[in-house]
């Protein structure tokens, strides 16, 4: 069974990418203290992205220390090799890029059978339509507000049209899937993504880049009473 994410919006998912490597464990346990509602893991392969970061063995290590929903973002060319992987590791949800497959509704599918929440991730150039016959099968998309590949990047204001244009969707249709913004979100466009139509924050820089992981994680939550 899928898991059920908390009511409350939007929900905060630090990225691990820029936690301390040689500390995972504590900085695991100190985001979950500091009020996350999801962690973020940034898997990357070289060649779908410029960048390489980790796979199932450092997921499924740092899943006996936290009871985080492990929120998986498959940077990676044909991601259908590996679901199984990665739903064994401890992912509870799990997102595939709509450009690193040409098999997009099959990998959806796949990730359901496995029990998994299942997401498609747009990089800031891919329009919304390829999505038009797919969004009734997905519990959420994410909206790269960043080119993919590394943390710390400035968000493309851009993207905030493409939030609206999804949320439109999403009512029109009737649907109840979630809106996932990554990249380059912090106090000043936090508020932006939220009022576009966001559900679920991603943030490395802005909650792993702080000093006080809980301030940094409520000033995203409610960025005006900050
Ligand atoms: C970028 C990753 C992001 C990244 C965000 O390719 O998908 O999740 O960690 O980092 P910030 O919040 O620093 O832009
Ligand atoms: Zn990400």
């Amino acid at each position: 069974m899928p898991l059920n994410l908390p009511e409350r919006r939007p929900l905060i998912a630090p990225s691990l990418l820029s936690a301390d490597f040689s500390q995972l464990q504590r900085e695991v346990q100190a985001v979950e203290s500091a009020g996350a509602d999801l962690l973020h893991l940034d898997v990357m392969d070289g060649l779908f992205v410029p960048n390489l970061t980790f796979g199932p063995p450092v997921i499924s290590a740092i899943r006996k220390h936290t009871s985080l929903p492990f929120d998986v973002h498959l940077m990676i060319v044909q991601p259908e090799r590996y679901l199984q992987e990665f739903a064994k590791a401890g992912a509870d949800l799990i997102c595939v890029h709509a450009e690193a497959t040409p098999h997009l509704h099959s990998a959806v599918t796949t990730i359901k059978k496995l029990g998994k929440l299942a997401g498609v991730s747009l990089n800031p150039h891919t329009p919304l339509e390829v999505l038009d016959y797919l969004l009734e099968e997905l519990d959420f998309v994410l909206i790269m507000s960043v080119n993919p590949g590394f943390g710390g990047q400035k968000f493309i204001p851009q993207v905030l049209r493409k939030i609206e244009g999804l949320k439109e969707r999403i009512v029109k249709r009737g649907l109840s899937l979630l809106i996932e913004v990554d990249g380059g979100i912090n106090e000043e466009t936090a508020p932006l993504v939220i009022s576009a139509g966001a559900d679920i924050l991603v943030a490395g820089t802005a909650v792993f880049g702080r000093s006080d992981y809980a301030s940094a994680i409520s000033a995203l939550r409610s960025p005006r009473q900050v």
